[in-house]
């Protein structure tokens, strides 16, 4: 069984973006079945090092795209991205700096909030935000 799972409650209907949690949701699902196996440090560092990463690109992919639909709340977002950001380079170099094997379920239940919180939160506004301003321009497409 998977520990996350993606569900259309939390699509923010942009397909390239919803493509991208999707691939954080499946990175973190990595992730928790690695440990559960008890791979090798080399293999949850890789796999860890591929989620920041990809939180990165994530995070930029999605500021180029509020830029681009005008999204008013765009500066208070890439403000919660770079702290997403700080505290997951944070729980990374804390598991780094000790000996444990691997990154404790604790920080796996935290990791799940840290994505689900955001998606469902920050990142609903700027869908509503869209989803609004089509009705408006169909609105006035269809005035003569
Ligand atoms: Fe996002
Ligand atoms: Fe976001």
């Amino acid at each position: 069984m998977s520990f996350v799972v993606w569900n259309d409650r939390i699509s923010v209907e942009v397909e390239e973006l919803d493509a991208d949690h999707k691939k954080m949701v499946e990175m973190i699902n990595d992730l928790y079945d690695a440990i559960l196996a008890g791979n090798g440090r080399k293999n949850l560092d890789r796999l860890l090092d591929r989620l920041v990463d990809y939180t990165r690109y994530h995070f930029a992919r999605e500021e180029a795209w509020m830029e681009r639909i005008g999204f008013p709340d765009l500066a208070a977002h890439k403000q919660e991205h770079e702290k997403m950001a700080a505290w997951i380079n944070t729980a990374w170099r804390d598991y780094h700096s000790n000996t444990a094997m691997a990154p404790s379920l604790e920080t796996m239940n935290l990791l799940k909030d840290w994505l689900f919180g955001h998606i469902l939160g920050s990142d609903q506004k700027y869908a509503a935000f869209q989803r609004e301003r089509v009705i408006q321009g169909s609105r006035a497409a269809a005035t003569p």
